[in-house]
């Protein structure tokens, strides 16, 4: 009897191994150590051996093969569990870093691009990139460029003052820069001529908002000083940025105006392919006063500059109607360039 349990026994556990799924172990289970199973009815036939110990050795037989039955039962539906929790978690898996949505590339703000795309062409034509700061002192502002103290062109930029006494100013003395001139005094102080800069950078003034103006807008500023620096000089360069940064068919003029710290000073517009012309920026000539505040001899060194608005550069080149547009940062606007 013995043989036969342990027979039945190694059958119970080779169908056990085999079983495929959860549901298959459950009626293994129920079949194999349950009242109708085939160990159960060793169990019944004990009662008939003849002998104590043929009952006691039958007896432990049956208990050892019900034993290692029930061990196979549990460690087959831990492996299976484990087995299906894994497929589960391999099935549902979600990677958060995955981006659902339709993947946008963005790009850089349209001023952006064009104080880029100036810097580029000017350092290609060999010029510097200068620097200043934002909050300004008036001397740099107005006075170092030939603008004392009641001068009527200061009545020009409506200032915004700071309340906010530098280091060796006096208070309301000190502004948030009108324009990107000052740079041209730091450079002139800073470095020694031959001097070959632009200075893009953020300007200020109490404009109200419309089409054409905004209180915060950007300039590029050139600067050139070197020996024997004429006005054809600064006619030939502003004709060879016009080519560069807006294509061969287009050109440049010079129109007489004034600024305190150009003499002469001039517009300078661009032509477009059409004929039409667009109004850039101002230019001259840097006033001797100014070379001298500089700390340059006007006698050994001349020089031209120029300053236009990089925002109406940018509103004119893609035909935005409104600067205002620029700056409200509806996505609509700024999807399309
Ligand atoms: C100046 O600021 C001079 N510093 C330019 C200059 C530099 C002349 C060097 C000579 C030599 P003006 O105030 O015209 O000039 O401003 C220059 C440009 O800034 C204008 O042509 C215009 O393009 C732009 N600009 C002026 N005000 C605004 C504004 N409120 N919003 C947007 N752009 C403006």
């Amino acid at each position: 009897m013995i043989d036969e349990i342990r027979a039945a026994r190694d059958a119970a556990l080779s169908q056990i191994e085999a079983a495929g799924s959860l549901q298959e172990v459950a009626e293994l289970d129920a079949r194999l150590l349950g009242k109708q199973g085939q160990l159960a009815g060793f169990k019944r036939q004990l009662g008939a051996l003849a002998t104590i110990d043929e009952k006691k050795a039958a007896g432990q037989a049956v208990n050892d093969a019900m034993e290692s039955v029930s061990g196979a039962l549990r460690r087959r539906t831990a492996d299976l569990g484990n087995a299906a929790l894994a497929a589960q978690v391999a099935a549902e898996r979600l990677d958060l870093t995955e981006y659902a949505g339709r993947p946008t590339r963005g790009h850089a703000h349209l001023v952006t691009q064009a104080w880029e795309r100036l810097e580029d062409v000017f350092v290609g034509l060999g010029f510097r990139i200068a620097e200043g700061p934002e909050v300004e002192s008036d001397w740099h502002n107005f006075e170092a460029l030939n603008m004392v103290e009641g001068h009527p062109a200061r009545g020009e930029f409506d200032t915004l003052f700071v309340d906010h006494a530098a280091e060796g100013e006096q208070p309301g003395r000190v502004l948030l820069r009108t324009h990107t001139s000052p740079v041209q005094i730091r450079t002139m102080l800073e470095q020694e001529p031959p001097i070959y800069i632009v200075a893009p950078g953020r300007v200020f003034r109490r404009d109200t908002p419309d089409a054409t103006h905004m209180p915060v807008f950007h300039q590029i500023e050139g600067l050139v000083v070197d020996r024997g620096i004429t006005m054809a000089d600064l006619a030939g360069t502003i004709e060879a940025f016009t080519k560069a940064f807006f294509g061969s068919d287009f050109s440049s003029r010079l129109r007489p105006s004034y600024f305190p710290f150009t003499e002469p000073s001039a517009e300078f517009d661009v032509q477009r392919p059409d004929g039409s012309w667009l109004e850039l920026g101002g230019c001259g000539m840097v006033h001797p006063n100014v070379l001298r505040a500089g700390g340059l001899d006007p006698e050994v060194w001349s020089g031209f500059a120029f300053g236009f608005g990089i925002d109406r550069m940018a509103v004119m080149r893609h035909d935005v109607a409104d600067i205002r547009d620029m700056y409200t940062n509806d996505l609509r606007f700024i999807e399309q360039f």
